[in-house]
């Protein structure tokens, strides 16, 4: 496939007087895996929603995959995952996946096999004869993903998918994005929640209104290392020296912090101490938190309420 694997222009959606979603432009590359953030009300769901064709926009357009949203065609190689995934559940989890392979097309052997496969990934083979209904939250949560991946779309939302989810099942969730990466998959992940998405996803926007706001690549190439140190006494020419080794270094209850451009300075830095006397207890880089990341990117603009 070439071309995007989604492009939206000024989708717009209104509910009464109510503009829930304003001016959507974008673009996801096929095999990217794509963050959607933004508070409560931010207009995610209804974004999603008409990527998906269940509700219609007010105006713009939008194509998945080349075909323009809306089409019967864009929807047939997507898979979806909805924020309160709550199906038939008065069938076994089983019937249900079988339910869903029919409606998808699928059947006979292929459909069988495909699903024990997804029982198996999502922790499930032991509840597949149990009726949905008498579920958990985090179990109805992994039918759901099931459910979304049965056709193997090359295209998967995901509207909150840890939502409900204890530690655990986030993992498996994480993991099995990560397996659709490698498999070229593209991820287009709804959330409110930073710390969600900072772990799988290339690239995040943050919306407001179904605007975006801000848009960013992770990763370290893009931002870099955060630095922790435990030192001894610090000279002031040695802070000086410190400062001026990367960005925004701080001291904060005893421990120094810096941004550095990558790897290779955590080197020099410790050098630098142990050539100017300072005593170096230890030594910590971590990628910034995507939370760090916004509130440098976004400042004051992120006031709660
Ligand atoms: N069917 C509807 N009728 C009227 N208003 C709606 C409807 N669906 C959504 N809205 C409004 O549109 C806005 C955006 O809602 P949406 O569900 O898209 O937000 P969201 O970003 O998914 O939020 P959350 O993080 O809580 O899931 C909200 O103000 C909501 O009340
Ligand atoms: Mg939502």
């Amino acid at each position: 496939m070439t071309g995007p694997a989604i492009e939206t222009q000024s989708l717009r959606r209104r509910f009464g007087d109510k503009l829930a979603v304003a001016d959507l432009s974008l673009t996801v590359d096929p095999g990217e895996v794509f963050g959607f953030l933004g508070p409560n009300g931010a207009g995610k769901t209804t974004s999603l929603k008409m990527l998906l064709g269940l509700i219609a926009p007010t105006s713009g357009s939008g194509r998945l995959m080349g075909v323009p949203i809306g089409e019967r065609r864009a929807r047939e190689r997507v898979g979806f995952l909805p924020e309160h995934f709550r199906f038939q559940d008065w069938l076994t989890g089983r019937e249900l996946l079988q339910f869903h392979g029919r409606l998808f097309g699928m059947s006979g052997t292929a459909l069988e096999q495909r699903i024990e496969a997804l029982l198996a990934r999502v922790d499930l083979l032991d509840a597949a004869h149990q009726r949905v209904s008498t579920y958990s939250k985090g179990m109805t949560q992994r039918v759901g993903l099931a459910q979304a991946l049965l056709h193997s779309p090359r295209l998967v939302f995901l509207d909150e998918p840890t939502s409900g989810l204890d530690p655990i099942g986030r993992r498996l969730v994480r993991d099995i994005i990560r397996e659709l990466k490698a498999d070229g998959v593209t991820v287009f992940l709804n959330s409110h929640l930073l710390s969600e998405v900072e772990q799988t996803c290339d690239r995040v926007v943050f919306v407001k209104q179904g605007r975006i706001v801000r848009e960013m690549r992770l990763g370290s190439e893009a931002h870099g290392l955060e630095l922790e140190l435990r030192l001894g006494a610090v000279s002031e020419e040695a802070a000086i020296a410190l400062a001026a080794m990367g960005s925004g270094a701080r001291e904060e209850q005893g421990r120094w912090r810096l941004r550095l451009e990558g790897e290779a300075q955590v080197a020099d830095v410790v050098r630098m101490l142990v050539a100017r006397g300072v005593a170096v207890y230890g030594v910590r880089s971590s990628l910034p938190t995507l939370e760090q990341l916004f509130l440098e990117v976004l400042g004051d603009e992120v006031r709660p309420g």
